[in-house]
This record gives structure tokens, sequence and C-alpha cells, in this order.
């Protein structure tokens, strides 16, 4: 019989997210502490091998979508030699990036079939670009969005709301959506540890939309697939559409089919899980980890691991920074 996982709520999991560095060339405020964090030393990292080989037991578990994240994915040492190894294993690969380098890799996609590229660009101004990275990079992003469009990439834009920083800029990137087939998603505003999360910092899928709809007139709901993370819509009459991520004021957890594995080879059944099943050490002493894959995804709570409305800090501060995770 095929097999599946499957949680105690009868959610399969069909969907793996795999953290492939907890490095960035970036520094944004809401992802990475300020103090920076403790990197994994190289010792404890999955190998490219060890992350095929994991990768592929869980491809037989029933995991048909694999989304390469980080830190910065793009980043890893022999990226290039990766996907076209887990592009082999058959299943549908995305990738989560900040498109610093982009543009090395958009040959490759095209060659292996990654079409789907979320891009995080939380601004469309340089100077707000820097303020929020840290860095200076804002021209080679456009560019590279640019780019992936030329090349055909389906490009999702991740926009994280913060009220005060970039909330003023809604509207606008909802006209990049007029004329172009382009999916913009903002994003609430969500804690993790290191972050300073403040919700009186975050922006509501209630504040977006009413934003949204006081410029643009009448929005029209689209229809979401079972499992999405974000509500979606469009102004109508535009190619392009939207999309909220609403995980503060209105958790999406019922449909959920993710697991993640982290750089150091834990598997983690929820973006808030404090605790996680090492299947890296297993794996290396020749255990079989599908076992432990089964039985991990029995301890998956229902939602955002149990916390509540108010998203408790003593959870939070005890999970990981989002560099770490990858969203
Ligand atoms: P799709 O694979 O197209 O659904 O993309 P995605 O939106 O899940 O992926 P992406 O890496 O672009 O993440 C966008 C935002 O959604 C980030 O802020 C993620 O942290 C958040 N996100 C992704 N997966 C989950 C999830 O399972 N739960 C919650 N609460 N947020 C998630
Ligand atoms: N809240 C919401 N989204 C976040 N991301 C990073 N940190 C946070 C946060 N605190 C987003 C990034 C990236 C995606 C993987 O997760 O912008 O697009
Ligand atoms: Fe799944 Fe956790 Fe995200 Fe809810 S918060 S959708 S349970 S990963």
């Amino acid at each position: 019989m095929k097999k599946e996982i499957i949680d105690n709520f009868g959610r399969k999991h069909n969907y793996l997210r795999i953290s492939l560095t907890d490095r960035c060339n970036l520094r944004c405020f809401y992802c990475m502490p300020e103090e920076g964090i403790e990197l994994t030393e190289n010792a404890k990292i999955m190998s490219l091998e060890e992350i095929i080989s994991i990768a592929k037991t869980f491809v037989e578990l029933g995991v048909d979508t694999i989304r390469l994240t980080g830190g910065e994915p793009l980043i890893r040492k022999d990226f290039g030699y990766l996907v076209k190894k887990l592009a082999d294993l058959g299943v549908t690969l995305k990738l989560t990036t900040n498109g610093i380098v982009l543009d090395k890799y958009l040959d490759l996609f095209k060659e292996v079939g990654l079409k789907k590229i979320n891009l995080s660009l939380d601004t469309l101004d340089k100077a707000r670009s820097i303020f929020i990275t840290k860095r200076d990079y804002f021209d080679r992003i456009m560019l590279n969005l640019k780019k992936s469009l030329e090349y055909g990439m389906e490009v999702k834009l991740n926009v994280v709301l913060i009220k005060g920083v970039n909330n003023m800029e809604i509207n606008d990137f909802i006209e990049l959506t007029k004329n172009k087939n382009l999916a913009v998603k903002f994003i609430e505003f969500m804690p993790f540890k290191g972050n300073k999360w403040d919700w009186n910092k975050g922006v509501s899928k209630e504040d977006i939309l009413q934003t949204i709809a006081s410029k643009f007139g009448k929005i029209e709901k689209l229809e979401d697939a079972k499992n999405s993370t974000s509500l979606n819509y469009k102004v109508e009459g535009f190619e392009g559409s939207f999309g909220i991520v609403s995980t503060i004021t209105s958790p999406f957890c019922e449909g959920c089919n993710r697991i993640r594995l982290t750089v150091d080879g834990k598997m983690k059944n929820c973006l808030f899980a404090i605790s996680e099943a090492d299947l890296l050490t297993p794996f290396r002493e020749g255990a079989n980890i599908a076992n432990l894959i089964m039985d991990s995804i029995k301890t998956k709570k229902y939602s955002r691991d149990g916390m509540n409305v108010t998203m408790d800090a003593e959870h939070y501060e005890k999970n990981r920074s989002m560099i770490s995770i990858g969203g």
C-alpha cells in the first residue's frame, strides 16, 4: 500500500520545506536577531548527499512537493548540483529566495523545470530596502525580478508588513499586479526567537484589505487551494493577484500539509514547533528514518504548536530564529 505521512488530525503531509543553510547575505530585522545567531557548525550540517537521501525517504512516504529555503538557499555551495538531484526525484520543486544571485541559476531552473519562485521583497524603495535589509542589493534584486519574469518564472513577491516601515507601500505593490501576471503576498509579522515581535507593529489582514479597497474599489476573492497558507484575491480587472498570510489574525492550520527539515537535519512539524525530531544522527548511524518520520508526525499539534491567540513569548522564544527555519 502507498505510504502517507498522516498526523493525528488526519492531515496528509506531502510538502517538505528544506532549509539548505542558516546563513544569509541580508540582515532583515524581522528575521535575523540583531545580535546574530550561532551558526550551525559544518559537521552538524547535512551534506548534499545526506539532503538527497533524506529527501528521497520523504518522497517514498508521499512527499510530492519540495520547497528550498534558507537562510538564503542560493548561497549554499554546489546548489546547482543539489537542484538537479532533487529534480530527479520527480517532485514539484519550489524556491524561496532574496533574489540577490538568482540570475546565476535561471538557465538551470528552466532546464530542471523549477518554475515557482517566491522572492522576498518588502519595499519598492531603495533607501527603505537598505534600512530593512541592512545591505545595499536593491538594484540587483529588482533586475533579477525582471529577468525571472522574462524567463517565464511564476514569481510571487513576499512582503512582510511592518507598521511605519512599509505599510504605506501596500497599494504600490498592488499597482504592480495591474498589467503583470504577478502575485504579491502580504505577510502578517510573526514571532520567532529574538525578533522583538510586537503585534502593535503588525498589519492585519483586515487592515490590508481595507487599504486596498479604499484605493482600488472592488476586490474579488479567488478560490484557495486546500492547503493554501494564503487567502487569495485580485483587484477586479487586474491581471495579477494578491494573497494574505494571516497567521496571527486568522490561522489556516486546518489544511496544513507541511513538514520542515532544518539544516542540521531535524524534522520540524510546525513553523512554531519547539520540539524537533533528529533525523540526521540516526541517518548517519544507519537507522531507518522512515519510522522516525512516521512517529514524529504523530506529535504534531493542531495549530501553531499549541499557541493561543496572544502568541505566547514563553513559547516562541524557545523556537528557533526565522533565519534558521526558512519560513
Ligand atoms: P507556497 O508553497 O506557494 O504555498 O508558498 P509559501 O507562501 O508557503 O512559502 P514562502 O516560503 O514564500 O513563505 C511565505 C510566508 O508564508 C512566510 O512568511 C512563511 O513563514 C509563511 N509560511 C510558509 N509556510 C507556512 C506555514 O506552514 N504556516 C504558517 N503559519 N506560515 C507559513
Ligand atoms: N514574519 C513573517 N514572515 C517572515 N519572514 C521572515 N521572517 C518573518 C517574520 N518574522 C518571511 C521572509 C521570507 C519568508 C521565507 O519568510 O520575508 O519571504
Ligand atoms: Fe501548519 Fe503550524 Fe503553519 Fe499552522 S502554523 S499551518 S500547523 S505549520
